[in-house]
């Protein structure tokens, strides 16, 4: 079978490292990919959203199967220009259409959705410029800390909490009249706080059945102790100890299961991937947000752990035979350290010669930001760098890998986080 990938972060490189060793593949194509996937397949010049030149690729190049790796074209609608030509409805995409999206593209949607099909979130109000007066008037009796989501997508940035009221106002204010976050925060959801530790799990669904891949958890906050402004995630960490056999067995009956059924039942045939940001209170899971797409760094730690073929995995979904599989999990653990340059998440240098990669043991080095300049050398090109997956029989032992990596790898300013997994060693 020959396989496109969209995407060029760590976690493509993480799903290409897993699908390249498939005795199903033919070729494997990656758009627009980054260096370190160039052991795993053929490099192709084309962005993530250029559907036309991706959907003519496709014709070329006898592709089987398009795994989309982010959330933008997702949204955007890649799945639906798939389906709307004679030419390309037959091919497989992997990733939902732009209605399934929704459940990351707006959260007044995933909200909604999670009301009505009774799925347990935090208790929410959306408001907009219209109600924007009602908005400011709903925080002066709300509970505090406050959290305020922008319903659209913000690259991540889009959630702010704080326990002053005045901030909340503020910020409540900036989001929709003068529109902090763009049209994306037009609308603004405003939830109860809830405490309590995280985890991130996942879903492959074929719209009708769905299997469970390895849970993960990731850490957000660029500072040691979790400390600091939210990252795209500084590192990850699966198994998750506390998300034990009882409390999994809960996000199934709870949430997973609802969530496929209820989709279904809106006429959303969702073919791909439910990432469900989950939140433990008082040992219950409360669905903290919906991702149409895996995590990131959340995936290089789950593709090490999944054992079985995941081509045969992802061939399943199209004809709606997911029901025919049985994924299983290897028993180790994975950690990744994640490289940032210095400066993230605020302003940051691209451009710095990377070193040493070739001297790091024992780890899958997983490129998110790199690429390769016009001397050849590999060079910084993102804020998120690379990604330093280690195995191990327990979390502390892949640990060590992953931070002897990190410390063996160098360039001007590199930064991560030497604490990933604190919880658990
Ligand atoms: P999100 O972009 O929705 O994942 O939110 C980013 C982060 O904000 C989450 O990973 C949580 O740490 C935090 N967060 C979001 N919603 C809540 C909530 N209702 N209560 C507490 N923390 C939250
Ligand atoms: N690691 C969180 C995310 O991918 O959204």
């Amino acid at each position: 079978m020959n396989i496109l990938l969209i995407g060029s972060g760590g976690r493509e490189n993480a799903i290409a490292w897993k699908l390249a060793q498939s005795p199903l593949l033919s070729q494997l194509f990656i758009a627009p990919g980054n260096p370190g996937m160039k052991p795993y397949g053929t490099l192709v010049a084309i962005a993530v959203d250029d559907f036309e030149n991706i959907g003519k690729f496709c014709i070329e190049n006898a592709i089987e199967m398009v795994v989309v790796g982010p959330e933008v074209p997702l949204v955007k609608g890649i799945h639906d220009y798939f389906l709307a030509s004679d030419k390309l409805k037959s091919i497989s995409v992997i990733g939902p259409d732009s209605k399934g999206a929704m459940l990351e593209g707006s959260k007044d949607f995933s909200k909604q959705f999670m009301k009505k099909y009774a799925i347990p979130t935090a208790d929410y109000q959306t408001f907009d410029s219209k109600s924007l007066d009602k908005g400011l008037a709903y925080l002066e009796t709300a509970k505090p800390p406050y959290v305020l989501k922008a319903d659209g997508l913000a690259a991540g940035k889009g959630v702010i909490i704080t326990s002053d009221l005045a901030e909340a106002k503020a910020t409540l204010y900036e989001m929709i009249s003068d529109l902090k976050f763009g049209d994306a925060s037009a609308k603004v959801v405003i939830e109860q706080f809830l405490k309590g530790l995280e985890v991130s799990v996942f879903a492959l669904s074929d719209g009708k059945n769905y299997v469970l891949l390895p849970e993960a958890k990731d850490y957000k906050r660029i500072g040691i102790g979790d400390t600091g402004p939210n990252t795209g995630g500084m590192g990850a960490v699966s198994p998750v100890p506390f998300a034990d056999a009882l409390f999994m067995q809960k996000v199934n009956e709870r949430i997973i299961k609802p969530t496929v059924d209820g989709l279904a039942k809106e006429n959303i045939l969702y073919k791909g991937f439910i990432f469900f940001g989950l939140i433990e209170v008082d040992n219950e899971p409360f669905v903290i947000e919906y991702n149409c797409r895996m995590g990131d760094p959340e995936t290089e730690v789950v593709m090490p752990r999944i054992k079985s073929d995941l081509v045969e995995i992802l061939s399943k979904v199209q004809n709606q035979k997911l029901n025919e599989v049985k994924i299983e999990f290897q028993p180790f653990a994975a950690t990744t350290i994640m490289l940032v340059a210095g400066g993230y998440p605020d302003d940051y240098q691209k451009g710095d010669v990377i070193t040493e990669i070739k001297n790091t043991k024992d780890v899958l080095c997983f490129h998110a930001g790199t690429k390769t300049d016009p001397n050849g050398n590999i060079v910084t090109n993102g804020g998120r760098v690379m990604a330093l997956t280690g195995t191990g029989k327990n979390i502390t032992e892949a640990l060590e890998k992953s931070k002897s990596a990190a410390k063996t790898i160098q360039w001007k300013g590199k930064y991560f986080r030497d604490d990933i997994g604190f919880e658990f060693v």
